[in-house]
């Protein structure tokens, strides 16, 4: 039992003029696919089957990358929506319940939409998802009567008179498995454009004594992607919503137009984001976490009453304990900082661990790489680095160490050390005035020369 996910996305989408499939454009960090995927994944699916026909291998990397259960059916040949259900078939031969068909270039279909047909579902054998649109252009119609759906005409077949219709199918249909599996079979191509339309499962089932309906939703929802120009419309509809979003939890967004979130971004109440902020994927703020402007953060956490920015990066697997100061031009990637350590200026700390408390001080780097391989520093709890410290990892600095300022520290210190690894300073007396003279009556000398 349960739902099974059937995703189309084996068109070419010709008009995003790219090598990459057009399911795999992102937004918000995530291929569009994922997006329907996601939405799918509100219901519980019990399986879900990806339709991939171009560029069907990143298709499936994709998949595999965001939805290990998904399966893919190869449609190698675009002949129709009908068509490309069908692929689904020999996966889905055991299925027992329902199947629900999502396009994989319609990213915004709503949890509490899908729900909807889930429970109409329970009175009609299939459920479509319609809306009515501003400007129905080249949308199929659906043909009601009363809440029963009829049928629905492509727009190249419609009648004037359907055409003027603008209740339109947005593509999305829910309906038994086996059921949708017999009705395309008897599904024919005689049509305007010469394909197996999908929408004709609904006349088909309408003359077998099924009943049928359609739920509405808002035309946002069901904005399809052809073209960069509809890619970036749902970017900004995707930040649009995110924003919104995220103040209703309880985070304050001082200039909200300037923030980017991710698919994925998790924002916990009473956080303050400053302007001009970027989440790529993976990012989750902890409550009363305050980041400042202009920072980006990415596969990262941040606990609770942490500082980040401004100007900060946060990359992959930085780690933010809680009241971790993170100051301006400090980039952490893969690091582990542990409560109250502070990293504030002009410092790279990568593959590493900051204990407790600990100090970095301006300009520090761990050198993790040597050109081949990373290595791992760690500081201990309550360490002082001195300011413009190389450490040249693998390297510990022990719990209550400090460094010299300007040291290159290539071996461990103890807990408790001291460190020092610079040259011993040498002072001249008189030197610098000597050498200014020198300098002066040579320049002197120059401009005379060139007159
Ligand atoms: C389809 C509907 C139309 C609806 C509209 C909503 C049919 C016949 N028509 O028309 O009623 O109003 O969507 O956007 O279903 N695909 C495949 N393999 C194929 C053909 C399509 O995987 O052989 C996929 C596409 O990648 C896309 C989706 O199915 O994700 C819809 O196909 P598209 O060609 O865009 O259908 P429309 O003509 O827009
Ligand atoms: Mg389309």
């Amino acid at each position: 039992m349960g739902i099974a996910l059937i995703i189309l996305g084996a068109g070419k989408g010709t008009r995003m003029h790219s090598d990459l499939p057009k399911v795999l454009h992102p937004i918000a960090g995530a291929p569009m696919l994922v997006h329907a995927i996601r939405a799918g994944a509100s219901l519980e699916p019990a399986r879900c089957v990806i339709v991939a026909g171009h560029g069907a291998e990143a298709v499936t990397k994709a998949a595999e990358d965001y939805e290990p259960a998904a399966q893919i059916a190869l449609q190698s040949e675009q002949l129709g929506t009908a068509h490309a259900v069908a692929q689904a078939r020999d996966l889905l031969k055991e299925h027992e319940g329902d199947a629900l068909v999502l396009y994989g270039d319609t990213p915004f279909i709503q949890p509490e939409t899908l729900e909807r047909m889930v429970a109409a579902r329970a009175v009609h054998d299939l459920v479509v998802l319609g809306f009515h649109a501003a400007d129905p252009g080249r949308y199929g119609r659906l043909v009601m009567a009363g809440d029963t759906l009829e049928r629905i005409v492509e727009f190249k077949d419609a009648t004037e008179a359907e055409r003027a219709i603008d209740f339109c199918n947005s593509g999305v249909i829910a309906c038994d498995s086996a059921t949708l599996f017999d009705l395309i079979d008897a599904v024919g191509n005689d049509n305007a454009a010469g394909e197996y339309y999908l929408t004709d499962i609904i006349a088909i089932a309408r003359a077998r004594g099924l009943s049928a309906t359609a739920v509405a939703c808002d035309e946002a929802e069901t904005l399809g992607v052809n073209s960069r120009a509809e890619l970036a419309q749902a970017e900004t509809l995707f930040q649009a919503r995110a924003r919104t979003q995220a103040m209703e939890n309880g985070v304050t967004l001082l200039a909200p137009e300037t923030v980017f979130f991710a698919f994925d971004t998790a924002i916990g109440r009473d956080s303050l984001i400053e302007q001009n902020v970027v989440f790529g994927p993976g990012a989750t703020v902890e409550s009363g976490a305050h980041i400042r402007a202009f920072s980006h953060l990415e596969g990262c956490h941040v606990s609770r009453g942490a500082i980040v920015g401004p100007y900060a990066r946060l990359r992959p697997g930085a780690e933010l304990a809680e009241y971790v100061r993170i100051g301006n031009f400090v980039e952490i990637k893969n690091a582990v900082l542990e409560a109250g350590a502070k990293v504030n200026h002009l410092s790279y700390i990568g593959d590493a661990t900051v204990g407790a408390d600990a100090n970095i001080g301006a300009g520090t780097v761990t050198c993790n790489y040597d050109g081949v391989m990373k290595h791992h520093t760690t500081i201990g709890a309550r360490a002082f680095i001195g300011s413009d410290t190389m450490l040249i990892a693998p390297v510990n600095v022990g719990d209550d160490a400090m460094t010299g300022s300007g040291s290159v520290i290539t071996r461990d210190v103890p807990d408790g050390a001291l460190a020092i690894a610079r040259p011993e300073q040498v002072t001249k007396p008189g030197m610098a005035r000597k050498l200014f003279d020198i300098l002066k009556k040579k320049k002197a000398k120059q401009a005379k020369g060139a007159e």
